[in-house]
């Protein structure tokens, strides 16, 4: 039988391309799906359209706007997921909800294979495969850049030679993913590592270092969600998209980092995440004052082991499920309001209030109404300290 392929659609030109060089390669039909995660830019109906000019035969566009927002950057903010420290998994994120909605294509339209635009260098291919091969072990998948040598070059012939409607000269030097989440650019200048980054390259925010009068903002959580922004009701992703645009005019978000990829390589990215790296910042410091201080340390260590596992292409792993069990119960007192003010390039904390607060204010006080038995505190140093104590007494017999 003929295959039916169901195809990961950017509408741009790798994947425009994709849809005739798969048919020309290997006979197969092709379906395009353009899954709209809030990457912004080109109207969706247009790419839908698009597709079906470059041959597809079928073309659909899937909005998982809000199930991004509340299945995958709602858990990345409950766990304050930096991977490296820095990077809040833009790409990484968007992968799992973009196999879902392939993998229900492919059911849809009965196709048997499913194909991605990525390259055999990077993460995306591993965090679709893995996850496509989870939930439906009877696909197959199908990268064309990578298993069907479509290079950059015999691509714009191929769209030139068949008259395809995406205008080749416009093909941006850089690889940018982007999405409601953030926004990635490698490759191109970005590759000599000591060129810094260039204005031009970013869209989400805005240059910080112009001055600007600064914005303060409140942000309400509910167990670790925020819910209101300056007391009016928000879902998640307008809680995101609010913040993109007020931490963005701020220039807030800017990440220039070397990163290492899954598949052994370091490579440089410029993200720029305004919205989530201030949502982050917020939520962080509302665990400070209303988790329990082994847990807040405990936690630490998940966020950090959770960042990796996504970013690995691991979102559909009994780890990822169970770690987010914890961070569920972690955030249970996550609930208040954060002040902050955003100016610079920074997102900094003001204010913080939550009736779930551990902080006591008549035991942290210096001013009369102290409540802390200070008097206690010298036998509670005494036994603290005697192992180390013990150690270094035995160290000093032994070693003079
Ligand atoms: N390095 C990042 C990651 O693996 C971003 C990759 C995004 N792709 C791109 N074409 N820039 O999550």
């Amino acid at each position: 039988m003929t295959d039916r392929v169901v195809l990961a659609y950017s509408g741009g030109l790798d994947t425009s391309v994709g849809i005739g060089w798969v048919k020309e390669q290997t006979g197969a039909e092709v379906i395009a799906l353009a899954v709209d995660v809030g990457q912004g830019g080109e109207d969706m109906e247009v790419i839908r359209k698009r597709a079906l000019a470059c041959g597809a035969v079928e073309s659909e566009v899937a909005d998982a706007r809000e199930e991004f927002a509340d299945e995958y950057c709602l858990p990345a903010l409950k766990a304050d997921a930096l991977y490296m420290d820095r990077y809040p998994l833009v790409s990484a994120l968007s992968r799992p909800v973009i196999v879902k909605h392939l993998v229900a294509a492919a059911h849809k339209y009965n196709a048997n294979v499913v194909a991605h635009g990525c390259t055999g260098k990077g993460n995306d291919q591993v965090r679709f495969e893995v996850g496509i091969r989870n939930l439906a072990p009877n696909l197959t998948c199908l990268a064309p850049v990578r298993d069907l040598a479509l290079t950059r070059d015999k691509a714009i012939d191929f769209a030139e030679r068949e008259g395809l409607p995406i205008d080749v000269t416009s093909k941006s030097p850089y690889s940018i993913d982007q999405n409601v989440w953030g926004r990635a650019v490698e490759t191109g200048f970005l590759e000599d590592i000591w060129n810094g980054p260039t204005e031009h390259l970013y869209s989400y925010t805005q240059d910080p270092a112009v001055p600007r009068e600064a914005d303060e903002v409140v942000i309400t959580f509910d167990r670790g969600r925020p819910v209101k922004i300056d007391g009016q009701d928000v879902t998640m992703l307008q809680a995101i998209e609010i913040m993109n645009a007020r931490a963005g005019a701020h220039g807030i978000g800017r990440i220039d980092v070397v990163e290492d990829r899954l598949v052994g390589i370091k490579s440089r990215e410029i993200y720029e995440s305004p919205g989530p790296m201030a949502l982050i910042t917020a939520h962080m410091e509302l665990m400070n004052v209303t988790v329990e201080r082994e847990l807040l340390r405990y936690s630490r260590g998940v966020s950090q082991r959770w960042g990796e596992l996504v970013y690995d292409g691991l979102w559909f792993s009994p780890l990822r499920n169970a770690l987010d069990g914890l961070l569920e119960d972690v955030n249970a007192s996550v609930s208040g309001e954060v002040r902050m003010t955003l100016q610079g390039g920074r997102a900094v904390v003001t204010g913080r209030r939550s009736d779930a607060s551990l902080y006591d204010y008549g035991l942290a006080t210096y001013d009369s109404g102290d409540t802390f038995d200070q008097s206690l505190a010298h036998g509670f140093i005494e036994l603290w300290g005697l192992p180390s104590r013990m150690a270094y007494a035995r160290d000093n017999r032994i070693h003079g």
